[in-house]
């Protein structure tokens, strides 16, 4: 089909039958349509390639179609590519004691389901039913999915209001501040759930100790500790898991995003024994998924936690975002657009100086051949997420096209003032 009557056709659909807002939405910041990916880059209808500075929100952490992980996906597909729920499935047992021999000591057992939303959605239901408590501790500008659960503890009002009431007993306290959590967990709390960083929140990173303290609250309290490393998790920050950064154990920790290798969707809730002989101990059919844990999404798990180890991506996001870091420090200090640049490892965020920038920008950055987006809950910080496997050249190209869009963008908004 022609390139353009294939973008046209797309919108129209999208219109027609899938969003028309957001439609509108990606047309106006100059997304095509995607035709093909491999390693950083995607391409659309048009044969232009983009450097992918986004990953999926995190999913590509390994790039597009990593050899290991579409080989291994092809294997269980020619054998069997979803589980009979019957027999056993071995790729299931494999990944979790993989999963268990990487995270942090404690987390003994994985619950598989499909996506982030549901791994945090099945450790908010293993909480109440581990403590017999009602009361969830989260944070303001949290994100954890949009399923009932999810969203009844995600800390932004403009998600939450208009599907109200939700799942009572969510209390949300200021993210970072370990006093007021302190305070707000008491004896009848259940959990508490929190990002080691905000990724959806705008990149937010917490004082150094927010989560001992966190972890100590939780003890003194008999309250769990869920952390949801569904974005920060397997290397983005530097560490396999971010709360290793403070070496605190989590009871629960919800896993997606990077887990399928970028090639098969797949959501992971990990937890101690104690927390599992409580939720699974009497019914062990308490909680149930039809594909969670199939054996295509397990295969391309254990590939991915291959790739992870061989190719020392943990090292890499380190190395990497150092780099990437300072870059975009030094352009900070030459455009007053740009009000700070913060995070950690591979996960970016570019906070500017006013709203409605962002979208801006991103355009700016598309007509270049890079792709960003900002953070759901903080439209003013631009998240950069790339691949963990990007070069240092591509790092540096997207350094300075991140620059040249900043600038063009400056110009621009001085033109309107
Ligand atoms: C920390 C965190 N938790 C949960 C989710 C929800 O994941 P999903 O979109 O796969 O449902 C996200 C998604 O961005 C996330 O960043």
């Amino acid at each position: 089909m022609d390139p353009q009557e294939l973008l046209s056709k797309t919108v129209g659909q999208y219109t027609g039958h899938v969003n028309p807002g957001l439609a509108r939405l990606m047309s106006f910041a100059g997304f095509g349509v995607e035709v093909k990916g491999e390693g950083c880059y995607l391409w659309d209808q048009d044969g232009r390639r983009y450097l992918d500075c986004l990953g999926g929100y995190g999913v590509f952490s390994l790039g597009h179609r990593h050899s290991k992980v579409v080989e291994a996906v092809k294997k269980q597909l020619d054998a069997m590519p979803l589980s009979g729920k019957t027999f056993f499935c071995s790729a299931q047992g494999e990944l979790a004691e993989r999963l268990a021999r990487v995270a942090p000591g404690g987390l003994e057992y994985t619950f598989f389901s499909n996506s982030g939303a549901e791994a945090c959605e099945a450790a908010l239901k293993f909480a109440r039913m581990a403590t017999g408590r009602v009361k969830i501790v989260s944070t303001e500008g949290s994100y954890h999915g949009k399923t009932m659960g999810g969203l009844s503890a995600t800390g932004r009002e403009k998600y939450r209001k208009p599907f109200e009431p939700l799942v009572p007993g969510v209390v949300f306290v200021p993210f970072g501040d370990s006093e007021a959590a302190s305070h707000a967990i008491d004896k009848e709390t259940a959990c508490v759930i929190v990002e080691v960083i905000q990724g959806e929140g705008g990149v937010r990173v917490p004082p150094v100790g927010y989560m001992r303290a966190l972890r100590e609250a939780c003890d003194r309290s008999g309250a769990l500790l869920i952390v949801d490393e569904v974005q920060t998790g397997l290397g983005r920050t530097g560490a396999m898991f971010a709360c290793e950064h403070e070496a605190v154990r989590p009871d629960i920790m919800p896993l997606a995003k990077a887990l399928g290798g970028g090639v098969v969707p797949i959501g992971a809730t990990m937890g101690t024994k104690d927390v599992w002989d409580k939720v699974f101990g009497v019914n062990p059919l308490i909680h149930t998924s039809t594909f969670g844990g199939n054996s295509l999404a397990c295969a391309a798990g254990l590939a991915a936690l291959d790739v992870i180890q061989e190719e020392g991506l943990i090292e890499r996001a380190k190395k990497m975002g150092g780099l990437m870091m300072t870059a975009l420090k030094e352009m900070a200090c030459k455009h007053d657009l740009v009000a700070e640049v913060r995070g950690r490892g591979l996960l970016i965020g570019v906070e500017f100086a006013i709203d409605e920038v962002g979208e801006l920008v991103i355009a700016q950055l598309v007509k270049r051949g890079m792709i960003a987006a900002y953070t759901l809950n903080n439209p003013r910080v631009i998240r950069i997420e790339p691949p963990l496997v990007i070069s240092e050249k591509q790092a540096e190209w997207a350094c300075q096209t991140f620059e040249e869009a900043v600038a063009e963008t400056e110009e621009l908004v001085a033109t309107l003032a």
